[in-house]
């Protein structure tokens, strides 16, 4: 029986959503596909919309004029905000394939406290924590006295990658702590704190696709976070990522499938609590031993642009075997090839920086894939300019296959010098550890 093409409306616009409309694109299943509102690489993928990913009722016209058969959001923020149920209680919607969770379980991103107390009670490993809100504002100070620095502090809410602190003495994690319950840095997001014990190891994202009761699991990943050369500076969204990741062997994957996807999976089944799409697993191993750093109820960016391009099934195929609950079904193949992906951004990232500068040399890219971010076509003083502008902090992501990560990185570092803006920059030390 041959399947029906479907017409799809991902949602986001940045280097993740640029790697699944390129995904998307090449399936035969996909029919048209839209991305809201996306950058100046998706439109060769599909149609751009200019839609805010908080904009449930603007969707709702795209998804009723467009004949949408899938949402997929890539960012957290709509799943959070609600956008499955939103969906799912619209007559004229309910029968569209939403790719992410409901609003419950997009809390395992949305509200650190509920994602603490899930793995609590599904004995998942994750560091031991505490957590306080203003009510027990006193307690917390006092709890802080007796920890052993570093002491991490979270928020409890979407703080846009922001609301975690490391504090490296007990007067810095009270100034955390006052900042964000007294002084709301984050504002509601930091109502709620959590205080968490400090592990000392070794990061990976690990990934699957769930229907609620069956999951597939997807290459797992390493990103980059820091803005700096030798993981120094400033935290960012992320300056490259690699997959496969050399430590995750197969004795350390089979410990993180029994010890934490499976108790995850089943115990989000054993709470209905509504879940069909992609889990992100942020995971440290310490001697060892694997333990959930945090949930996302999403993708990674930007581990999506290494992750993707080695999954190897059809990924509409994968999301209509979500949709009827038979992901046991499928067997998933991940590429024997390597995945480095390298990101360039903004000069003055991940602090202010300057947008709308001319991007030239794609032309002179070869052998990688080129995945926009913070990328639109200027539109000053001709509305039908091809011509490529910055647009945001991260602007493009090189990925490229390669034997191994490094023969795959050496590869996009000889692409990422072709493409020229002024004030680029990017990490020239991604995968430097392997
Ligand atoms: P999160 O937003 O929870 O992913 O935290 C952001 C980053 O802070 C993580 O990617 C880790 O690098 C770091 N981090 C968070 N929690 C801990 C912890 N308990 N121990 C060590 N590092 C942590
Ligand atoms: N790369 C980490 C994230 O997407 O949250």
């Amino acid at each position: 029986m041959s399947v029906k093409k479907q017409n799809i409306l991902l949602l986001g616009a940045g280097g993740r959503e640029c790697t699944l409309a390129w995904k998307l694109s090449n399936s035969p299943l996909c029919g048209n596909l839209f991305i809201a509102p996306g950058n100046a690489g998706t439109n060769s993928y599909g149609t751009n919309l200019p839609i805010a990913v908080s904009d449930f009722e603007g969707m709702k016209r795209a998804c009723i004029e467009h004949n949408i058969d899938i949402l997929l959001p890539g960012p957290e923020d709509p799943l959070v905000a609600g956008v499955y149920d939103y969906f799912k209680a619209d007559q004229t919607l309910k029968h569209i394939i939403v790719a992410g969770p409901s609003k419950e379980g997009a809390q395992l991103e949305g509200s650190k406290a509920f994602s603490k107390k899930f793995m609590q009670r599904h004995n998942i490993p994750t560091a031991a924590y505490r957590e306080f809100t203003a009510d027990s504002f006193d307690e917390g100070v006092a709890y802080i006295d007796t920890c052993p620095p570093p002491i991490v502090l979270k928020a409890d809410g979407l703080a846009a990658g922001k609301g975690v602190v490391i504090a490296q003495s007990i007067a810095e994690a009270q100034e955390a702590f006052h900042a964000m319950l007294r002084d709301r840095q984050f504002g509601e997001a930091g109502s709620k704190v959590v205080i968490e014990q400090f592990l000392d190891g070794i990061e990976l994202s690990v990934f699957v696709l769930t229907d609620g009761s069956n999951y597939v699991l997807l290459p797992e990943a390493k990103d980059y976070k820091r803005i700096g050369e030798g993981d120094t500076g400033l935290n960012t969204g992320g300056m490259g990522a690699i997959s496969p990741v050399p430590f995750a062997d197969a004795t350390f994957m089979q410990q993180v499938i029994d010890r934490i996807i499976d108790p995850t999976v089943n115990g989000l089944k054993a709470e209905n609590i509504t879940y069909h799409g992609f889990i992100f697993f942020g995971l440290i191993k310490v001697n060892g031993e694997a333990y959930v750093i945090e949930y996302n109820c999403r993708m990674g960016d930007p581990e999506t642009e290494v992750v993707i391009p080695r999954l190897e099934n059809d990924l509409i195929e994968l999301l209509l075997k979500m949709q009827e609950g038979r992901l046991n079904e499928v067997t998933v193949a991940h590429s024997t090839q390597a995945a480095g992906a390298v990101m360039l951004v903004s000069g003055g990232y991940p602090g202010d920086y300057a947008k709308g500068k001319v991007m030239t040399g794609f032309e002179k890219v070869q052998g990688s894939l080129l995945f926009h971010a913070g990328t639109a076509n200027s539109q000053f003083p001709n509305p039908n300019s091809k011509e490529v502008v910055t647009n945001g902090g991260r602007v493009i992501a090189i990925t490229s296959y390669g034997k191994d990560i490094k023969a795959a990185l050496a590869k996009s570092y000889e692409n990422a010098a072709h493409i020229e803006y002024e004030g680029r920059y990017y990490r020239t030390d991604i995968g430097w550890e392997f």
